[in-house]
C-alpha cells in the first residue's frame, strides 16, 4: 500500500520504518527541514535499538522515503496522523497540530483515502478531524469520500521497533466498512487485531497508559509503606505478581514514571473527566503519588545526611529510563532542582543521556566520564536509572551513601 506518515517524531519515524519493512511504500513527512535532511543523509534523530538499520534497508529498497513536502498525501491509500498532542496549560491535549494536519488533508485528497490517527488523541478527536477535513473539500466544492480511523500506538520506547512488528494487539478504530477492510489488509500478518468503534479505539490508548501508570503508583505507595513496616517489596511483588489475575509486569517500583507519555495521558485522562462533568478520583492519586514518589531519593538522602548545604552529591542515570536519551519528565530533574537549591554541588553520568542533559539545563552540574568519576569525591550518590552498567556500582569501593530510587 501507498502510505504517508506526517510528524516524524518517535512514532511517526518508528511507524513508518516498520510499515516500510512490513513492504508498504511510505513517506515520512515533517515540515522541521533540518530533521528530514538528516534522515536523508542517514542521521536519526532519536536512539532506538535497531532502527537504524531498519532505516538504511528500507531507503536502500526505496521503499521509505523522507520529505519536507506533503504532495505524496495525493497517492496515498492512507494516511497518517502521527503529530505531537502537547498538553495544554490546564492538562488537556492541545490538537492545533492533528487539526492542521487533518485540513491539509483537506486541501490535497483528490480520490478515497483513509485518515488514521496514530497521536494520542482524546476521545471525539476523530469527530473534529472529520469537520476540519470536510470545511475545506466544501472549500475546493469537492465531495471526496473519506475515512476517519484511529489506530493508536502503543511503542515502548527503547523496544519500539519491537513492539511495532510484534505487538501485544493492533487496535482499529474504524466507523465504516472500506477503512476497516483496509487496515485490516494493512495489519493482514498480526494475530491480534481488535475492530471496534472510533471513540473506543481513542479512550483504549489512555486507558491503558493510565492503567500502566496505576500500577506503578500502587506499588510506589506500597513500597513506601513497606520500607515503614519492614517489609520487602521484591518478595511482595513475586507473592502479587504470581496471582495469573495480577501477573508480574509493570510492578517494579521507583521514583516515579517519567516520559512523554504516561504523564501527558494521566493528565489528559483527568481533563477528559472535568470536561465531562466526572472527577477521575483514582487517576488524580496516581498524579499525586507520582509527584511525590519523585522527591523520594532527595527525602532519603535528607534523611541519612541531614542539611545538604554545600555538599557533593553524585546522580547516576539522567534519562527517564534506561536505553533512551529521553529526560522529557524524568524524575532527575526533579531531583538535581531539589538538591541544587539546597546548596549542593551535584555531579551527573549517563550512559547517553549527557548531551540532552546539557541542552535542558547547561553548567549547573558538573558532567562527569563515567561512574566512578561520577562517585569520586562525593558525600552520596543517588542511582534514578536502572542502566544495566550501573549494576557495577556494588564493586566500587566508596565511602558514601548509596541511594536506590530504582532497583538494579
Ligand atoms: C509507554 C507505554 O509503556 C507504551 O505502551 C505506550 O505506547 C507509550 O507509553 C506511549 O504512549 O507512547 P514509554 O513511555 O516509552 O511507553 O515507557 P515505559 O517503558 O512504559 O516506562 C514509563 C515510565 O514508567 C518510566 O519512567 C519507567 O521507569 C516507569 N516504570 C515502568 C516504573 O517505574 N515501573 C515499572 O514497573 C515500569
Amino acid at each position: 500500500m501507498k502510505i504517508s506518515i506526517i510528524g516524524t517524531g518517535y512514532v511517526g519515524l518508528v511507524s513508518g520504518t516498520c510499515l516500510s519493512e512490513m513492504g508498504n511504500d511510505v513517506t515520512c513527512i515533517d515540515i522541521v527541514e533540518e530533521k528530514i535532511n538528516n534522515l536523508n543523509n542517514g542521521i536519526i534523530p532519536i536512539y532506538e535499538n535497531g532502527l537504524t538499520e531498519l532505516i538504511s534497508k528500507n531507503k536502500k529498497n526505496c521503499r521509505l522515503h523522507f520529505s519536507t513536502e506533503f504532495d505524496s498525501i495525493k497517492d496515498s491509500d492512507i494516511v497518517f496522523c502521527a503529530v505531537g498532542t502537547p498538553p495544554n496549560e490546564d492538562g488537556s491535549a492541545d490538537l492545533k497540530y492533528v487539526l492542521s494536519v487533518a485540513s491539509m488533508f483537506g486541501k490535497m485528497i483528490d480520490k478515497y483515502t483513509i485518515f488514521a490517527t496514530k497521536s494520542t488523541v482524546p476521545v471525539g478527536t476523530a469527530e473534529m478531524v472529520r469537520s476540519a477535513i470536510e470545511t475545506e473539500l466544501n472549500k475546493r466544492g469537492l465531495d471526496i469520500e473519506f475515512s476517519v480511523v484511529s489506530n493508536p500506538e502503543f511503542l515502548k520506547e527503547g523496544d519500539a521497533v519491537n513492539d511495532f512488528m510484534n505487538p501485544d494487539r493492533v487496535v482499529i478504530g474504524s466507523n465504516d466498512n472500506r477503512s476497516t477492510d483496509i487496515m485490516l489488509e494493512l495489519y493482514k500478518d498480526f494475530d491480534n487485531v481488535i475492530v471496534m468503534d472510533t471513540p473506543s479505539a481513542e479512550m483504549t490508548k489512555y486507558a491503558s497508559n493510565s492503567m500502566l501508570a496505576t500500577r506503578i503508583s500502587f506499588m510506589n505507595d506500597i513500597s513506601n509503606l513497606c520500607e515503614l513496616v519492614g517489609a520487602n517489596v521484591e518478595s511482595v511483588k513475586l507473592g502479587m505478581g504470581s496471582d495469573s489475575r495480577i501477573g508480574n509486569k509493570f510492578l517494579n517500583p521507583g521514583c516515579g514514571y517519567g516520559g512523554s507519555c504516561f504523564p501527558k495521558d494521566v493528565k489528559a485522562l483527568i481533563k477528559l473527566g472535568e470536561q465531562n462533568g466526572y472527577e477521575m478520583k483514582v487517576i488524580k492519586s496516581v498524579e499525586s503519588v507520582n509527584e511525590y514518589q519523585k522527591t523520594t531519593p532527595y527525602l532519603k538522602l535528607k534523611k541519612e545526611l541531614g542539611d545538604l548545604k554545600g555538599k557533593t552529591i553524585g546522580i547516576l542515570g539522567l534519562a527517564f529510563k534506561p536505553e533512551t536519551d529521553d529526560m522529557r519528565e524524568a524524575p532527575s530533574l526533579v531531583v538535581i532542582d531539589l538538591l541544587l537549591k539546597d546548596g549542593c554541588k551535584v555531579k551527573v553520568y549517563d550512559p547517553i543521556a549527557m548531551d540532552e542533559c546539557k541542552r535542558r539545563i547547561g553548567d549547573v552540574v558538573e558532567y562527569c566520564n563515567g561512574i566512578e568519576d561520577c562517585m569520586d569525591e562525593t558525600e552520596a550518590t543517588l542511582l534514578i536509572t536502572e542502566w544495566k552498567e550501573f549494576k557495577k556500582i556494588k564493586d566500587i569501593k566508596y565511602d558514601g551513601v548509596i541511594i536506590y530510587g530504582r532497583k538494579i
